[in-house]
């Protein structure tokens, strides 16, 4: 596993799902991660949570990600991740969340980097892959110990690090600070990668290089443009239509068939997933380099609200841009139903009719986890 010179798709709780991982490949990623497993309920061989550690046979340069505290649980779920088929283990240190940090996993340890430290030697000594770490700046913005923490994980043996540009306090209030991870990049010898507010190829390449990371890491980027992975390796941008995006969402609800099945379990099963993308997909905007670029440069782009153009938009794209969960549910099961992209389209339109569409906004996509 080549940790340097790579475009991860970051592990993503919920949206990181093995279909959505299936797109992201078909649009470019090379390397992606699962969904946050528990330790402990891999160690109780809880089904769920080890389905989250399974890929795909596309998936050629697959990373699971556990949580834990225990070396014991981060270990088991480790091997198990390794004998599906991972190339690596990805220990978390970066969730916010509280139902994580009160047990003592995620961002907790940065807390206890000694802790951290000696958790990370036992995974390495456990663990027949490298092991790599996700953390974020500090606990706090005057708490930030990523320096020392970046020093310890390296000592103890990680063959990667991943530096989430904002604290635990922050979650996503704030613009991702790349001049942090520049400095974390330049005091280690390991491959670190820097993650935060990349949604643009230009964006990108402009923080990688200056940064100096090994790597890049993007999450909500690729869940409101899974096409990123190629305008990244292209150095262009691809600006769909609400036509041909509709296609690619289309397709995404075809790999959501082929893994939960074509029946009403499956089903079920795929609409815990599918309205929820839109959550992401509706946030889409044409951001050309010509016009965005200079004001990226300033504050990036992920972070800027953005007004619709209102009255030159399609029925389409007004409805593609709509962010009521209710035209979510409704957009998922047209996709599920329709034999083909062009049904979903005419469908799609039917139901701009009946559900006229009100301009969603791009707000900042604060979600609380990481
Ligand atoms: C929906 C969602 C789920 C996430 N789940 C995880 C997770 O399971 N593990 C993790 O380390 N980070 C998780 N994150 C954080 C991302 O991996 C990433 O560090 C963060 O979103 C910053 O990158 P971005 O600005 O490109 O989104 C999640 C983020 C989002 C938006």
């Amino acid at each position: 596993m080549d940790f340097r010179g790579r475009v991860f798709l970051a592990p993503l709780t919920k949206g990181g799902n093995l279909p959505f991982r299936r797109l992201c490949l078909a649009h470019g990623a090379v390397v992606t991660m699962g969904e946050m497993a528990y330790g402990y309920q891999v160690v109780r061989r809880s089904k769920s949570e080890l389905a989250l550690l399974r890929k795909h046979a596309e998936e050629t340069c697959f990373g699971a990600q556990v949580a834990a505290s225990k070396a014991s649980d981060a270990i088991a779920a480790g091997l198990a991740a390794v004998e599906r088929g991972a190339s690596w283990v990805d220990l978390n240190c970066g969730c916010p969340i509280h139902d994580i940090v009160r047990r003592g996993m995620g961002a907790t340890m940065l807390q206890r980097p000694a802790h951290l430290a000696k958790l990370v030697g036992e995974m390495v000594k456990g663990i027949p892959v490298p092991v790599s770490v996700k953390i974020r700046l500090g606990w706090t913005e005057s708490e930030q110990n990523a320096s020392e923490v970046a020093r310890l994980v390296e000592e103890a043996g990680a063959a990667a690090l991943t530096v989430h540009g904002r604290t635990r306090e922050q979650r996503y209030s704030r613009a991702a600070d790349w001049d942090s991870i520049a400095r974390i990049a330049a005091e280690r010898t390991i491959p670190v990668i820097g993650n935060g507010d990349l949604l643009t190829w230009y964006e990108t390449h402009e923080r990688w290089q200056k940064s100096g990371v090994a790597s890049v890491m993007l999450g909500r980027g690729a869940l409101i443009k899974p096409w990123l992975f190629r305008e990244i390796a292209e150095k262009q941008a691809w600006e769909p239509t609400a036509s041909e995006r509709l296609a690619v969402y289309f397709d995404l609800a075809r790999k959501m068939k082929e893994h939960f099945r074509d029946d009403e379990k499956g089903k079920e099963r795929a609409m815990r997933f599918l309205p929820w993308h839109f959550e992401f997909f509706c946030r889409y905007r044409p951001l050309s380099a010509e016009r965005y670029v200079e004001s990226s440069r300033q504050h990036p782009l992920m972070q800027t609200r953005f007004e619709d153009d209102g009255g030159e938009l399609s029925v389409l794209e007004r409805l593609l841009r709509d962010s009521r969960p209710e035209l979510h549910l409704r957009l998922a099961e047209l996709l599920w139903s329709s034999p083909d992209a062009a049904a979903a389209e005419a469908a799609a339109i039917g139901l701009a009719a009946e559900m006229p569409p009100v301009a969603g906004d791009a707000g900042e996509v604060a979600i609380a986890h990481g």
